[in-house]
């Protein structure tokens, strides 16, 4: 059963260790190239992905502290895809056995504390090392598949992606809400114009999505590649799905007893969006906070027609379609 951690803390590695991380951190911030960024001033060019600062250390600590189990679980995803929603149906499939449905641990926690997400767990010393956590323990990461640890990547993988242009919609409203308060606002225009040159936190999308999709051929056993309007559509069976992968298929006895549904309904929009602590709770990571509210604005698909001209979508759309010519992926075409 997985539980969130506590704040343990390494004592594997030296001060020195991290010392010497932060130097390298210093030097290689100050060496690589920069662009416009959305939540803070600039995001930077860190192995072909561009990075908000804090998340290039933390990146740093992964590959040099993270100890991962082989029967940890990992929730992967490009920011505004969906990771809230998903968040929820993995910790409420695979810890069915433990929490009622009327007194359940997602309507004490918020989107971001029902499981640890790397990059704001790993950013200062001493280290967060999650041992506390029982098995199957479950992460959630923004970090593209090739910048993970090679020891992380045997673990089992969930990645849920969606059209990149409500993903663009989303993310643009969601920024604004945290931006940094002494940066005028970013446009729509603007944004849009970043993102279509990859210059989005943890962009560019396309790439993003293919480090996981050529990584689902190569395992389908281990990454278990889920579109966000596949799980709108039919939300019961990629719940079926979540839990035979994560090793817990439902019995009968559970089908019986309606489990499925359940799940479904206690993790849809309407539910989780209306509990107190989705409206009024905080999530605090480092010095930003962002009210958990944010993390729940329409949960609907296709609301980028909404914000956008035709011309922009061919935009978007041409440029993805490019990007993903050959790989055997689509995204937000219409069929
Ligand atoms: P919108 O801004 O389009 O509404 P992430 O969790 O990756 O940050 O993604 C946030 C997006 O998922 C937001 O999209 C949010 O409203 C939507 N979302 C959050 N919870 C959801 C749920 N239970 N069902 C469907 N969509 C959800």
């Amino acid at each position: 059963m997985s539980t969130p951690p506590s704040r343990p803390i390494t004592e594997s590695k030296e001060d020195g260790d991290y010392i010497k991380l932060c130097e390298e951190y210093n030097c290689l911030i100050e060496t690589i190239p920069k662009g416009n960024g959305w939540r803070v001033k600039h995001l930077h060019n860190y192995n072909g992905f561009w990075l908000n600062p804090i998340y290039i250390k933390a990146n740093l600590l992964l590959h040099a502290y993270f100890k991962p189990h082989p029967t940890d679980i990992f929730l992967a995803s490009f920011m505004k895809s969906g990771t809230t929603w998903l968040k929820a149906l993995m910790i409420s499939t695979i810890n069915r056995h433990r929490y009622s449905f009327s007194d359940h641990h997602l309507h004490y926690h918020g989107p971001q504390s029902t499981f640890p997400f790397l990059e704001t767990e790993l950013h200062s010393y001493p280290i967060t090392d999650f041992t506390d956590m029982s098995a199957p323990r479950l992460f959630s990461t923004h970090f593209p598949r090739t910048l993970l640890p090679p020891s992380v990547t045997s673990c089992k993988f969930i990645y849920i992606c969606r059209d990149p242009k409500d993903v663009l919609v989303s993310k643009w409203f969601f920024m604004n809400k945290i931006r940094d308060k002494d940066l005028p606002p970013l446009s729509f225009d603007e944004a849009l114009d970043l993102f279509c040159q990859g210059i989005s936190d943890f962009g560019p999308i396309w790439e993003h999505v293919l480090s996981y999709w050529r990584a689902s051929l190569d395992a389908p056993d281990k990454i278990l590649f889920l579109k966000y309007e596949e799980v709108k559509e039919q939300p019961e069976a990629m719940v079926r799905k979540l839990a035979a992968f994560m090793g817990e298929p439902f019995t009968k006895e559970e089908d019986e007893k309606r489990v499925v549904e359940n799940i479904v309904n206690m993790c849809s929009f309407e539910n989780l969006s209306n509990l107190e602590v989705n409206k009024t709770g905080v999530f605090k990571f480092g010095k930003a906070e962002v009210g958990n509210r944010e993390f729940f604005r329409k949960g609907k698909i296709g609301d980028w027609q909404n914000y956008m001209t035709e011309e922009m979508k061919e935009r978007i759309d041409g440029i993805i379609h490019e990007k993903l010519k050959g790989s055997g992926l689509t995204l937000g075409e219409s069929a």
